[in-house]
């Protein structure tokens, strides 16, 4: 990792790292044991937030997905051959829950902290909202369509103003398969990614993962979870209300009459940019249960005239029940023509002025090809360049100031290039782009309290190519006031740069390294 001068960089905690006393650290040989790495730091770190308690600093933490040869580096291709290599796998995912604490020689995890938790693809949660009860979320094991186990690929995060965690479900189609490779799969599924083969091999040894025993499984997936990082016997809820995809991050903010809102980025070629704004209003210690499972959810339709509004999603708008909508949101979006993006990865708010700003990441296919619902994916608008390969950042103001209007205006921050292999043309990136800069696919999005922009890079590391002088992923700093972009940290070659956040006072950035040289 690399830091300007006057900066230093340590580790915090790293994948296999136990988080409570008497567990053998990580045996770098096998990859470790499912007892082992249930009571360890998961793999794959991302989104994260720092949350305090009396003197306690307690830091939640994505564990998104596994590096499959690293983990199971005793199995042939790493490809799991009994319940117990599933099983490690499972506990290498979800989020992991640790105290952390500065001494002497920086910043550590407090071993057997009563805080210490994991939470992973077997954790019982409770689902919440429009969805919960519904019989597409009925199951064999869960014939109330109430309780659900486990969270995965956990990608971003989000922080309420209460003082929770949310967690984002992202790619979680890639864990379910199918014994009977002929099985017709419903399109609302198909939509989603899900296949008769799996990328993990779950369904081999868990009949909750095999789709020609529960067909509905897949429909409890896809949300986003509120987590209280602070209380260790707490139920994880998930928030049906804010739809099913792939959920990239949560940006809440309040607005100014109390309601809350939610911003999310579907991240799939030619999906969408929702919004969620709750029924009710925040007040201070009061009850805050229901502010995320009474809501409208909204998807973004920009116009070329740098205009735009926020589509409701309502039985009269898609021809869908409500209940479907929060299930099947895909098709709910594409039912009222909302615009298909270069995948929305995190959308971060700006403190100092209403406005927001969402990364959008790259897109191989805009111009070229429909998404996965059919959808065309046109040149235009916030998406302006075909088979987009270096991605840009969007970012919208509410047209009354508030971000419960419907109306917007927008325009490009940035539009990432390579201005030394392409001085002019659509590849040369905007103004604020230069050699020192230089970066594609855009990801993580944080601002800090002062209103300074932390961008992420998840993108081609080659360096070769259209890629050359971009160097390693890296996290930049940009300035929403001047234009100005700088890089700040340039991360090991293979990794990306994920999720970020800030201790308590200030002086320490967390940020994650994902699969360094992996
Ligand atoms: Fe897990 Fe869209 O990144
Ligand atoms: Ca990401
Ligand atoms: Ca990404
Ligand atoms: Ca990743």
């Amino acid at each position: 990792v690399t830091v300007p001068e006057g900066y230093e960089w340590d580790v915090l905690v790293r994948w296999g790292q136990p988080m409570w006393s008497g567990v053998a650290d990580v045996d770098q040989a096998t990859g470790g044991t499912a007892e082992t790495q249930a009571k360890s730091f998961g793999d794959n770190t991302d989104g994260m937030a720092v949350f305090s308690k009396g003197d306690h600093q307690i830091l939640a933490v994505n564990n998104e997905y596994i590096q499959n040869k690293v983990l199971l580096k005793d199995r042939e291709d790493g490809k799991a051959i009994n319940v117990a290599d599933v099983q490690k796998m499972k506990n290498a995912h979800g989020i992991s829950i640790l105290e952390i604490e500065e001494g002497a020689n920086g910043w550590a995890p407090v071993l057997d902290s009563e805080f210490n938790r994991r939470i992973t693809i077997d954790t019982p949660m409770e689902l919440t909202g429009p969805v919960a009860g519904h019989e597409l979320v009925k199951t064999s094991a869960d014939p109330e369509g109430k309780t659900v186990l486990g969270t995965w690929n956990n990608c971003g995060n989000g922080e309420t103003p209460w003082g929770t965690y949310l967690t984002c479900e992202e790619n979680f189609n890639g864990y379910f398969g199918s014994s009977d490779e002929n099985q017709e799969l419903p399109a609302e599924l198909k939509r989603y990614g899900i296949k008769t083969s799996s990328r993990y091999g779950f369904e081999k040894f868990d009949a909750r993962f095999d789709l020609s025993k529960d067909i509905n499984e897949p429909n409890r997936h896809g949300y986003i979870v509120e987590i209280d990082a602070t209380d260790p016997t707490s139920t994880p809820k998930k928030r049906t209300a804010l739809g099913r995809f792939k959920h990239e991050n949560a940006e809440v903010v309040l607005a100014s009459d109390g309601r809350v809102v939610v911003y999310m980025g579907d991240d799939e070629r030619g999906e969408f940019l929702y919004r969620f704004v709750s029924d009710n209003a925040y007040v201070e210690g009061g009850d805050t249960d229901n502010l995320l499972t009474e809501g409208q959810l909204y998807v973004a339709k920009f116009n070329d005239d740098l205009t735009g509004e926020w589509l409701a999603l309502t039985p009269e708008t898609t021809g869908m029940t409500k209940e479907e909508i929060c299930i099947h949101t895909r098709v709910a979006a594409s039912a009222v023509g909302a615009t298909t993006m270069d995948r929305p990865e995190w959308v971060a708010v700006n403190p100092l002025r209403v406005e927001a700003y969402c990364a959008l990441t790259n897109n191989k296919n805009r111009g070229l090809k429909p998404n996965a619902g059919g959808d065309e994916t046109p040149v235009g608008g916030p998406n302006p360049r075909e088979a987009n390969n270096f991605g840009q950042i969007v970012r919208w103001r509410p047209e009354g100031g508030e971000h419960t209007d419907d109306g917007f205006t927008w325009d490009l921050y940035v539009l990432a290039g390579n201005p030394e292999l392409y001085p002019e043309g659509p590849l040369a990136g905007s103004d604020n782009i230069n050699a020192g800069n230089m970066f594609n696919s855009p990801d993580g999005m944080v601002f800090d309290s002062k209103g300074l922009l932390w961008i992420q890079t998840d993108g081609n590391y080659s360096n070769e190519g259209d890629f050359a002088g971009q160097g390693n992923n890296q996290m930049l700093i940009g300035d929403p006031a001047t234009g100005e972009i700088v890089r700040f940290l340039t991360g090991p070659q293979n990794c990306e740069v994920t999720g970020l956040c800030f201790s308590l006072d200030r002086r320490t950035a967390f940020v994650g390294i994902q699969h360094p040289a992996a």
